[in-house]
């Protein structure tokens, strides 16, 4: 039976749409068995629909606190069978709840070389400071903000007349090829978290 995994949201949905083609492309063998979004808005919750894919908005308005959101979900994930959980533009921090319920079970996609530039517009952030290279990382998420043992990355270059527009897209292309990429890798087994190396 294919690993069922979870993809959380909150815009665009771009890289969702790339974990779904892969799926449909057989070079990840895995179920989206929900998609949750923090946003009613986000046309990620459409593009699950399409694909037929079960899609919830969940409104953290709706709850107390950051742990009762965190534990809605995780009420969710749990009650799919859930294996792993994709955070796929999900612009929330993942607290303790969510966390506990899922050890060394929840990726990220960032777009930028991490170390450098966590937190809000990365490519923007890369793009001011100069750098000649930038790209993308997937890590496995922890407490600290875009923090974890990366388990890959990509590189792109930084053109002379590049816009961040065009830094973005070219990043963007890279996500959409490392996110089930590295999926798969997890879903696969046989690595260890070696201090903050994932092998
Ligand atoms: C991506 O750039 C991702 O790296 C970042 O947020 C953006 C989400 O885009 N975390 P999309 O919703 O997947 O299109």
């Amino acid at each position: 039976m294919s690993h069922r995994i979870a993809v959380l949201i909150s815009g665009r949905g771009s890289n969702l749409q790339s974990i779904i083609d892969a799926i449909a492309d057989h070079r990840l063998d895995a179920t989206i068995a929900i998609v949750v979004s923090n946003r009613a808005a986000a046309a990620g919750l459409n593009r699950a629909k399409d694909a037929g894919i079960e899609a919830v908005h969940l409104a953290p308005a709706s709850f107390a606190d950051r742990d009762a959101y965190d534990a809605a979900i995780v009420d969710v994930l749990r009650a799919r069978q859930v294996e792993l959980v994709c955070l796929a533009g999900y612009m929330r921090l993942v607290g303790p709840a969510l966390l506990q319920a899922f050890p060394d079970r929840i990726l990220n996609i960032h777009p930028s070389l991490l170390p450098a530039f966590p937190g809000l517009d990365a490519q923007r952030q890369a793009y001011e400071h100069g750098v000649k290279i930038s790209g993308a990382t997937v890590h496995l998420v922890t407490g600290g903000l875009d923090d974890g043992p990366i388990v890959l990355q990509a590189a792109v270059p930084v053109n002379p007349d590049d816009t961040v527009e065009q830094l973005s897209a070219r990043i963007l292309v890279e996500e959409h090829r490392i996110y089930p990429e590295a999926i798969a890798r997890v879903l696969a087994g046989g690595w260890r978290i070696d201090g903050r190396r994932f092998r």
